[in-house]
């Protein structure tokens, strides 16, 4: 039996367990060798649809198909063995009916063996979740901003700053906590209302811009990384990667231009694997 076979995986329930309690760290990942790395120290990684954007180039979430995010789950899947791992449906994948929802997450479970799917949307998306998980599908929330919908929002903008807007987003929390929902994304919301939030539900709250007032984070992987090109004002840039790529990429050119790589002595076989 291989090592990895003996570590528990972490599933919705352990997730949904940890309210109130220390806080829920969480990652976008998209592919198998950085959810190797971040596994040990992440309770959750997403297979966020932000991946159009950030691996495929689109200019928003809308085009990404679940073949994509099938693909991309199944590499995650294969990188991570402790985290939980919970896969986005995409736009188009989930909203007409709640059998619709099941279909097309019951092929994301089968196809990527991740232990969770998220979909967009709070109290429209309510029968929904409750439909999902009823029949074995742990649902994660996203409610705030919700990117799947920014032709309809207009922008990504913070959500919850006017108080006239908080009983809609409230609203929305209590209603796919109440469907059974394991667990609720909060995108750029007020920190007053995340907190809130968070005090009225029983289920834990995500933040990515929403403060420190939730019970855990995610941020996007690459954002925080420091290899995104442009990100929004509350990330933080834990690493500067871009600049370590960049710099490898000009040292390798370098050294191919002056015929120093490859070193004429070595072979082919590996070296050893790294800790
Ligand atoms: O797609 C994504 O990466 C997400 C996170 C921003 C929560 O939904």
């Amino acid at each position: 039996m291989s090592s990895h076979a003996l570590l528990k995986r972490i599933t919705a329930p352990d997730i949904r367990a940890k309210k109130g309690g220390e806080p829920i760290v969480s990652l976008t990942s998209y592919h198998a060798h950085t959810a190797a790395i971040a596994d040990k120290y992440v309770d959750f990684l997403l297979v966020g649809d932000s991946l159009g954007m950030v691996m495929h180039g689109y200019e928003t979430t809308l085009p990404v198909p679940l073949e994509l995010m099938i693909m991309h789950g199944r590499a995650v899947t294969r990188g991570a063995k402790r985290a939980l791992v919970v896969v986005d449906m995409p736009f188009g994948s989930y909203e007409e009916s709640p059998a619709q929802a099941f279909r097309n997450a019951a092929r994301m479970m089968k196809e990527t063996e991740c232990g969770a799917i998220k979909i967009e949307g709070g109290t429209r998306m309510a029968e929904t979740v409750k439909f999902l998980s009823e029949r074995g599908i742990p649902v994660m929330a996203h409610i705030g901003l919700t990117p799947q919908s920014i032709n309809v929002f207009g922008g990504f903008k913070t959500q919850g700053r006017e108080l006239a807007e908080w009983a809609a987003i409230e609203a929305d929390a209590k209603a796919i906590a109440d469907a059974g929902a394991f667990a609720v994304v909060l995108e750029a919301v007020a920190e007053p209302l995340a907190a809130k939030i968070t005090k009225q539900v029983d289920i834990p709250t995500i933040g990515i811009g929403a403060s420190l007032a939730c019970d855990g984070q995610i941020l996007v992987m690459e954002d925080m990384l420091g290899l995104s090109p442009r990100v929004p004002k509350f990330v933080k840039e834990f690493g500067k990667v871009g600049q370590a790529i960049e710099g490898a990429i000009s040292l390798y050119a370098q050294d191919v231009r002056a015929r120093r790589f490859p070193e004429p002595a070595n072979t082919y076989e590996m070296k050893p694997e790294k800790p």
